[in-house]
This record gives C-alpha cells, sequence and structure tokens, in this order.
C-alpha cells in the first residue's frame, strides 16, 4: 500500500519534472533561433547599407567619368592630381583662375577622406596595378581582387576597424568606354580595373537588434513562467487526486478484511452449531432405538400370547400401535442413515459405475419383478465404493417405487456429456411430478406424494444429496406430472476427466 502511493507519487514528480525541462528546452531553442535570427538580420541590413553606398559611389564615378573629369579650383589641400597624365590637367580661365581636372577616383577619395565622419561608412578604391601606389590593396582586398578575375561579383566579411566592428563589401568596377580615356584596357585583370569596398559600422544594427533580443528576452522568461507555473498546477491536482485514490483503496481493503473475518466468524459458527445439532440428532436417534426396540418386542410377545383375548376393536387399535412403532424405527434408521452419511470418512477408489449399478439392479429386481432395468456403459470413476452404491440404490429405488403404476415400469441408468462434464441419470417413466415442487425434493422429510400411494420416510433423496455433495458433485432432477422423472448428478472434479 506505502509502496504503491509513493511509486505514483514518484511518478507524478518524475514527469512533471521532464515535463519543466521539455518546456525549458523549447523555449531555450526558440530563443536561440530569435537571437539566430536578428544575428543574420545584423549583417543583412548592414550588406544592403553597404550595397547602396558603393552603388551610389559607382553612380558618382560613372557621372565623372561621363565628363571626362570635372575640373575644380586647384587648392592647397587638394593639389593637383600628380598621377593624372592629361595635356590640360591645369587651365587658367580668362579671369586668371587656376582650374585642376579631378578623375573620378581622386574625387571619392576627396570625398571619402574628407566627409566619411557624416558618412559614416568608409570607402577604399583599389586595383591590383594601382596608379596611384596609395590605393594598393590590403590582404583582403588583393585577395577579392583575385577572386572578381575569376567571375565574383560581390565578397563580404566582418573584421574590426579601429577596435569596432564593421561589415566590409566590396565590388568589383569594370573598364567601360570612358574609363579608357586613363586606363589602358588589357593587363592581369580583363576587363577589371579594380574594386570598391565600404566598410558599414555594425554598431547600429546590433544596438538595434539587441533591444528585439530582450524583449524576445522578456517575453520568452514570461511564457516560460506561465508554462511551469501550468506544469505544477497540474503535477499537483495529480498528487492530489492520487491521494484520494490511494485513502480509497486503503478504505476498501479495510472493509474488505472485516467482512472477510465477520464472514470466516459467522462460517465457523455456523459449523459448530451443525456439528452440535448433529451430534444431539444422532444421540436422540441412538437412544430412542432401545425404547423402541423393547416396545416392539413386547407387543409382539403380548399379541402371541394375549391376542386372541382382545376384541375385534382392539386387535385393530393394536395393528395400529404396531405399524406405527415400525414406522417411527424407519424414520430413526433414516436419520441415523443421513448423519452417518456426513460423519462417515470418504474412502475415494477406483469404482466401475457399470458394476456397482447392475449390483443394485440385481437386488432391486427381486422387489419389482415386472419392470425393466436397462444400464447403459457406465464408466470407472474415482469415489466412495459404498457412498456411490447407497446412491444408486436410492434413486434407482426411487425410480421404481414411482413407477409401479405405469403399464410398462422402465428404469434407465446412463451417462451423457453436458457443458464437458459427465453427468449421470436415473429415468422412470412413472408418475413423475410438478417441477414447482422440485425445490423441495432433497430436503429432509420432503415428500411429494403421499405415503399412503408411495411409502417412505422422505429422507432418501436428502442422503443423496449429501453424499453426492462429500464427493463435490450434485444432483438435480427433470420432470413433469405422469411423464417419468430424470435425476442427473455429477461427482465434481476429483472424480476424473470427462
Ligand atoms: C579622367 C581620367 C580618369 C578616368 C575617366 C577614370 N579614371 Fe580611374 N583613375 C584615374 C587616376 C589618375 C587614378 C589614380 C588617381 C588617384 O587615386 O589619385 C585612377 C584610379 C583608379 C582606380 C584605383 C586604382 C589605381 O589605379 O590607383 C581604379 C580602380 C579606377 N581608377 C577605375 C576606373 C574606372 C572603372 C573608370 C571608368 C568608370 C575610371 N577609373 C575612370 C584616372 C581616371
Amino acid at each position: 500500500m506505502e509502496q504503491s502511493e509513493t511509486t505514483y507519487r514518484g511518478h507524478v514528480t518524475r514527469n512533471s519534472i521532464l515535463a519543466s525541462l521539455a518546456w525549458t528546452l523549447c523555449l531555450g531553442a526558440s530563443l536561440a533561433w530569435n537571437a539566430y535570427q536578428q544575428r543574420s538580420g545584423v549583417l543583412e541590413f548592414a550588406r544592403i547599407q553597404a550595397q547602396a553606398n558603393i552603388n551610389k559611389d559607382i553612380a558618382f564615378r560613372r557621372w565623372a567619368t561621363e565628363h571626362g573629369g570635372v575640373y575644380v579650383r586647384a587648392s592647397g589641400k587638394w593639389p593637383p592630381d600628380q598621377y593624372l597624365k592629361h595635356p590640360e590637367r591645369d587651365v587658367v580661365t580668362p579671369s586668371g583662375t587656376q582650374l585642376t581636372l579631378i578623375n573620378p577616383a581622386y574625387m571619392m577619395r576627396q570625398v571619402m577622406e574628407g566627409y566619411s565622419e557624416q558618412y559614416g561608412v568608409k570607402g577604399h578604391i583599389t586595383g591590383l596595378r594601382p596608379i596611384n601606389p596609395h590605393n594598393a590593396p590590403d590582404a583582403w582586398e588583393r585577395k577579392v581582387l583575385e577572386s572578381f578575375a575569376l567571375g565574383v561579383t560581390e565578397a563580404a566579411e566582418t573584421s574590426k576597424i579601429d577596435g569596432k566592428p564593421h561589415l566590409r563589401v566590396m565590388l568589383p568596377m569594370y573598364l567601360e568606354g570612358g574609363c579608357l580615356q586613363c586606363h589602358e584596357e588589357g593587363g592581369r585583370l580583363e576587363g577589371v580595373q579594380g574594386g570598391v569596398s565600404v566598410s558599414v559600422p555594425l554598431a547600429p544594427f546590433t544596438a538595434a537588434a539587441a533591444h528585439e533580443l530582450r524583449i524576445a528576452l522578456l517575453s520568452h522568461g514570461g511564457i516560460w513562467l506561465i508554462g511551469l507555473g501550468g506544469i505544477a498546477f497540474v503535477s499537483r491536482r495529480a498528487r492530489v487526486r492520487g491521494d484520494e485514490r490511494e485513502r480509497a483503496r486503503l478504505e476498501i481493503s479495510a472493509l474488505n478484511a472485516s467482512l472477510e473475518r465477520r464472514v470466516s466468524e459467522r462460517t465457523a459458527d455456523l459449523e459448530r452449531a451443525n456439528r452440535e445439532l448433529e451430534a444431539f440428532s444422532y444421540t436422540v436417534s441412538h437412544d430412542l432405538r432401545a425404547p423402541l426396540r423393547a416396545i416392539n418386542g413386547f407387543a409382539h410377545l403380548l399379541i402371541e400370547g394375549e391376542g386372541e383375548r382382545l376384541s375385534e376393536e382392539g386387535k385393530r387399535m393394536f395393528g395400529r400401535i404396531v405399524y406405527n412403532s415400525n414406522r417411527l424405527g424407519d424414520l430413526i434408521d433414516d436419520v441415523l442413515e443421513y448423519s452417518r452419511a456426513g460423519r462417515v470418512a470418504l474412502v475415494r477408489t477406483r469404482v466401475d459405475l457399470g458394476r456397482l449399478a447392475r449390483t443394485v439392479a440385481d437386488e432391486l429386481a427381486e422387489t419389482y419383478p415386472q419392470a425393466a432395468i436397462e444400464i447403459a456403459a457406465l464408466p470407472e470413476v474415482e469415489g466412495d465404493e459404498t457412498m456411490l452404491h447407497q446412491v444408486f440404490s436410492n434413486l434407482v429405488g426411487n425410480a421404481l417405487k414411482f413407477s409401479v403404476n405405469a403399464p410398462q415400469p422402465r428404469v434407465d441408468v446412463g451417462e451423457i456429456a453436458q457443458e464437458g462434464r459427465r453427468v449421470f441419470f436415473v429415468r422412470d417413466n412413472g408418475v413423475g411430478f410438478d417441477m414447482n415442487y422440485a425445490g423441495k425434493l432433497f430436503g429432509m422429510f420432503q415428500r411429494i406424494h403421499s405415503e399412503a400411494q408411495y411409502p417412505g420416510t422422505g429422507v432418501g433423496l436428502a442422503i443423496v444429496h449429501r453424499l453426492l455433495e462429500r464427493h463435490g458433485g450434485q444432483v438435480w432432477a427433470e420432470s413433469a406430472p405422469n411423464r417419468g422423472a430424470t435425476f442427473f448428478f455429477t461427482l465434481g472434479a476429483a472424480a476424473g476427466p470427462p
């Protein structure tokens, strides 16, 4: 009892721990997925920004190329480009202003170096054979430039610039018509003059992502707590239900135990009362026999010696006395027989039922010469031979007694198989009886027919019932008035298989 309760409680606890773990894992996985999405979102946004910047740069460069460069006022900060080989690099306007031709690369470098604070994005133009050594590629740019020659059209990497994380994106620059004014075609990179790279600081994107992540963390935490609360609630209820069930089980088993105790007490009481009753009836019957024998004996002596002196009426009354004391003797004998049937030890041996039935038939045939007794093949069984002799004797005797008035009295003894058990029967074609009285058949002193018609004490079937009961068997009857009667009986499992 204790055991099963702890097992059930342990079961509930284990399940709720498992459920909590699974729930935590689920939300952890969801959070990780969120974080991953945020992170790849950061890079994606940075890449888009980088591309937009590069495209704008390229547009400016194209514009400048289209105009074959642009003339600006020469200044100390940005002197004329020493790398630009052009016959009209420096010109003077009619009013005397000094102008210098600015090529696209120089223009962009000026923009980026001068205004990159505002830009936020650092750009760099580079080539494998730079006209301006200042434009020489770094290690990463060199690798990317070489890959552009093989057809790659974009490259990206994350790196630290001044200790801060940046996304670097690089696109190739192709030589088109206008470029050729100042750049020669051919060389190491077919069609690709070089590339532009920009570096986008990741900080603003990471900050936005971190904010998103904080929100996700909060909402996940809330959902996680609600889930854990639910699991705790359910497991608490399960535990309470388990306790209730356990209590009910204990109550029921306590009730059962007390019921069993009471039943066995009552049974013992009943058995004791039965034994006392049996002993009492045995003693009474036994002790009655001696005085009865004396009455009978003296009655005989009296009728033999003094019979002549009695009047006719006196003789008749004396006859009644003798008859009744004989009958009392029969009753006492039967009661003692019944009592014996319950007391004598059962001695099991192999009994040939067929032979037994024939012996009984032969014994009774003398009393009922006109009756036909048919005995079918019967098996050998395990049982008490004396008791079974008595059973056949009573059943066949009854059958003969109640069929004595039939035109052709006939008694059959045989065997049938019913629901897998061996059932023996004794059938007659006598007066039979109303099945409404079937319940009375096997009781003590129970009679269905009047004694004047069919003499007897009404104990024979009670004895049969008792003897078969002691074999673990049963007895029952089927009949209808004037249609004969059939008595069936079994010998119980100990009698052997059917
Ligand atoms: C007006 C002349 C001129 C035109 C037009 C021109 N460039 Fe340049 N380019 C230069 C000069 C001069 C430099 C080196 C200048 C510097 O950075 O000071 C240069 C630099 C470059 C560089 C950097 C590597 C290096 O050699 O220093 C690349 C790449 C480049 N140009 C590509 C192009 C492409 C592509 C076009 C056509 C869309 C083009 N340029 C149009 C004059 C020109």
